[in-house]
């Protein structure tokens, strides 16, 4: 297989390109990237040259999306800008890659006839305080970030519905591993343990959240893109869900730290209270995570102490500021 993925140089895109060039000896990727600040070329370096092919280019755009789709016999589009608290400040961009861009390439994989996988997200559901959400709660997107990735979800289903392409999505938990950028929770408390700077919490910490190991994530993502059916939406969740003060407790355990780093700040607004997945549908497929969270957060924790050289630059550069904007004082 020839495989067009978009947003590949991000988090859990380049985690999906080193496993399936890894786990499909035959196959070639295309990657196509913006590398926007979360996008880095680096995140591929390691991967054989003779099968990945790196375009640098936007997914709302018409031509680098032809140029880059010609010849795929898949598309799996993990383009997106993905954190809420930046979707908070600024929304205009998710609208722009996440709605709009999600068209585009819809339209593209449409009109040469291949499959379209759109990697969405649990926050498209909103909040729920008792249960877990299946494939068809209702959308309630709470943030500027979800309610675009619920619009992206929206149009795929109307494409397959209206014209009959191959499209059908996948709905994961909060991913965590190797390679996030530092601006999310596990990535930046597990960064500011290691350097005695305060980890900070939003409101009182109780939120709770669904977490998943990336490779699970990426080996659902390879289940449903074989076998799932056009027009169907997959939840992927994770096997553990656990407050964000008790995640926080574990990176500090982890790193050596004691409990007087943690700040409690101002709470995120429109902040969703609790995520819960119910991924049967996707059991039933063939899949289940493998990873526990104190294993993969381990890992985690491990990957990130041995990889200063990849935080490095970016701890130094742009995030610098934007922590100081969300955080109002500067990294450490
Ligand atoms: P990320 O921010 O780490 O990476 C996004 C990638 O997309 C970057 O490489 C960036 O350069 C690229 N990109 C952004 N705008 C683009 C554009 N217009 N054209 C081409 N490339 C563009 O994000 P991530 O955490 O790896 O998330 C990947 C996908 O998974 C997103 O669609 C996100 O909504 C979804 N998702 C993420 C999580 C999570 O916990 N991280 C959970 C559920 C779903
Ligand atoms: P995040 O990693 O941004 O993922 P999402 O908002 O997509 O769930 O945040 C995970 C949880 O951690 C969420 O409840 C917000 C909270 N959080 C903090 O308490 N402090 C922080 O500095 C960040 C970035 C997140």
């Amino acid at each position: 297989m020839r495989l067009l993925v978009t947003g590949g140089a991000g988090f859990i895109g380049s985690n999906y390109v080193r496993r399936r060039l890894a786990t499909h000896p035959a196959d070639t990727v295309v990657v196509l990237d913006k590398l926007t600040y979360a996008g880095r070329r680096e995140n591929l370096e390691d991967l054989p040259e003779q099968r990945l092919e790196f375009a640098e280019g936007d997914i709302s755009d018409r031509d680098a999306v032809a140029s880059a789709i010609e010849g795929c016999d898949a598309v799996v589009n993990f383009a997106a800008e993905s954190h809420v608290d930046r979707s908070i400040a600024s929304p205009g961009e998710f609208i722009t890659t996440d709605v709009f861009g999600a068209f585009v390439l819809l339209e593209a994989a449409r009109d040469t006839g291949i499959r379209h996988l759109q990697v969405s997200t649990d926050e498209v559901y909103g909040s729920i305080e008792n249960g877990s959400f299946t494939e068809v709660s209702p959308l309630e997107p709470s943030s500027p970030y979800s309610a675009s990735k619920a619009g992206g979800d929206l149009i795929v289903q109307a494409f397959q519905r209206t014209y009959g392409a191959d499209a059908l999505i996948c709905r994961s938990s909060n991913n965590y591993g190797a390679f996030q950028h530092p601006e999310k929770l596990i990535p930046l408390c597990v960064l500011n343990a290691l350097a005695g700077d305060p980890l900070p919490v939003y409101g009182d910490g109780k939120q709770v959240r669904n977490w998943l190991y990336v490779e699970d994530n990426c080996a659902a993502i390879d289940v449903v893109l074989e076998r799932g059916e056009a027009g169907e939406v997959y939840n992927v969740g994770g096997p553990d869900e656990l407050a964000n003060i008790d995640v926080v407790r574990m990176i500090l355990e982890l790193t050596g730290r004691d409990e007087s780093l943690i700040e409690h700040v101002t709470d995120r607004p429109g902040h969703d209270r609790r995520y819960s997945l119910a991924w049967t549908k996707l059991e039933a497929l063939g899949w289940k995570p493998q990873v526990g969270f104190g294993e993969g957060l381990r890992r985690t924790v491990e990957w990130y102490r041995d990889n200063a050289s990849w935080w490095e630059p970016i701890r130094s550069g742009e995030y610098r500021e934007y922590y100081e904007r969300q955080y109002g004082r500067a990294l450490g």
